[in-house]
C-alpha cells in the first residue's frame, strides 16, 4: 500500500524529494492516496484506463507514458517481473543520474526479490517494511546498469506479439481458444471484442468474411498497443476504454469476450458480470453474445436476467462456453471500472 508507505518514507527521509522539479508516480492503481506529495508537481503514469480516469477525476495529470524530465519518480511495482524491470528502466530513462528513485510493492509482487536484484547492481539504503510491502530508494546510476530491463517484445509461435505483464503474454489463453474454436462460421456484421488484450480473438472474430466492423476494446493500454500490431486489418477499430462505460457507435450483431474476473489480486466475479450487463447495452436486439468463463464463475444468473436465450455450447471440465441471445433492452453500465484480468 503506497497510501501507508510513502508518507512514511517522506517523514522518516527515506525519500527526500528535490525542491523542485516535477515527480512521476508510475502505476498507482485508484484509490491510491498521494496526498503525501505536492499534487501541482505529480505527474501520474497509468496505462489501466479504470485507474488512468480515476486519477484524472482527482485532478492529476495522468498519461499513459512518462513524459520527463523529472526530478524524482516513484514505481509501483506490478506483479510480472518483465513488467517491473520495464517500469523501472523506463523510469530511470527519464530521470538524471544522482535523482531519487522509489521502488514500492507488495511482498505478493515480489518486492523484496527485486530489492536483492537492484541491490545487486547499484547502492540501495534501508528499505522501510509496512503494510506486507517495502518501499526502497536508489539514486540514479550514471551509466547505463538497467538498459537490459527495458521491455522486450516476445514474439509467439502463432505470429502475435506481446508484451510482459499483459494478460496471457506467454502465450495463447486456453479458455479463449475454446472460444475461438467454438464460433460460428458467420457473427454478423458488426462485432465487439470486450476485453480484447493482445487481439487473439479478435484475429478469430476477422476471420469471419461477414464482419465489416470489428471494434477491440480494451481498458489496458500496452495490451491495446500490442494488438494494434497484430491485427493489421481495416475493419479494426481500437478502444483504449473501460469496457463497463464504453458507448459504441452503433448498436452491435455479435459480442465476443473473455472477460475479466480479478481485481489486482483478489477473484472478482462482479467484473464479468458486469461485462455481460456492458454486453447485453450495446447488442442490436437481435444480437449475440459469445462468452467462455472458468466453469467455477457464477454468471448464469446475470446471463439469464439480460437475455432471453441462454445456452451452453461447448466446454471443457476447466470451462464453460456460453451464447446468449436477444438482450433484454437497453442497460447502463453495472457499476464503475475495476481493475484487471
Ligand atoms: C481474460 S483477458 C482476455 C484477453 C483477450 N481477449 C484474450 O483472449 O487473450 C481480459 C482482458 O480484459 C482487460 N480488461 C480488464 N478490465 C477491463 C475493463 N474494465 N475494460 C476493458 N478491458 C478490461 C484485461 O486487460 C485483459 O486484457
Amino acid at each position: 500500500m503506497l497510501s501507508i508507505r510513502l508518507p512514511l518514507a517522506l517523514d522518516s527521509g527515506l525519500l527526500a524529494l528535490p525542491e523542485t522539479g516535477r515527480i512521476a508516480v508510475i502505476g498507482p492503481v485508484a484509490g491510491t492516496d498521494l496526498s503525501a506529495l505536492p499534487r501541482d508537481r505529480v505527474h501520474v503514469v497509468q496505462g489501466f484506463r479504470p485507474d488512468h480516469d480515476a486519477f484524472a477525476a482527482r485532478g492529476y495529470e495522468v498519461s499513459t507514458e512518462p513524459a520527463g524530465p523529472y526530478a524524482a519518480a516513484i514505481v509501483c511495482l506490478p506483479r510480472a517481473r518483465g513488467a517491473a524491470q520495464a517500469r523501472i528502466a523506463e523510469a530511470i530513462g527519464h530521470l538524471s543520474p544522482g535523482a531519487p528513485l522509489a521502488i514500492d510493492g507488495q511482498k505478493t509482487d515480489g518486492v523484496d526479490s527485486m530489492l536483492r536484484t537492484i541491490r545487486a547492481r547499484v547502492p540501495v539504503g534501508e528499505a522501510l517494511s509496512k503494510a506486507h510491502g517495502k518501499i526502497f530508494t536508489l539514486q540514479v546510476p550514471d551509466g547505463p546498469v538497467f538498459q537490459d530491463w527495458a521491455a522486450k517484445p516476445l514474439h509467439l509461435p502463432e505470429g502475435f506479439q506481446t508484451l510482459p505483464g499483459v494478460f496471457s503474454a506467454d502465450g495463447i489463453d486456453p479458455a479463449s481458444a475454446l472460444l475461438a474454436g467454438a464460433l460460428p462460421g458467420r457473427l454478423g456484421a458488426r462485432v465487439a471484442d470486450l476485453g480484447a488484450g493482445w487481439g487473439f480473438l479478435s484475429r478469430a472474430i476477422l476471420e469471419r468474411p461477414d464482419v465489416t466492423e470489428l471494434h477491440l476494446v480494451e481498458a489496458d493500454h500496452l495490451a491495446l498497443g500490442c494488438a494494434r500490431v497484430n491485427i493489421r486489418d481495416p475493419r479494426a477499430q481500437f478502444h483504449w476504454a473501460d469496457a463497463l462505460n464504453i458507448v459504441l457507435p452503433s448498436r452491435m450483431d455479435a459480442v465476443v469476450m473473455n472477460p475479466p474476473f480479478h481485481t489486482g489480486r483478489a477473484a472478482d466475479p462482479g467484473l464479468g458480470t458486469g461485462f455481460i450487463s456492458a454486453a447485453a447495452g450495446m447488442l442490436a436486439p437481435h444480437g449475440t453474445l459469445w462468452l467462455v468463463a472458468n466453469r467455477h464463475l457464477p454468471y448464469e444468473d446475470t446471463l439469464k436476467h439480460r437475455f432471453r436465450e441462454v445456452e451452453e455450447i461447448a466446454g471443457s471440465p476447466g470451462f464453460k462456453i456460453y451464447r446468449a441471445a436477444k438482450p433484454a433492452q437497453a442497460q447502463t453500465p453495472a457499476r464503475p471500472g475495476k481493475r484487471r484480468v
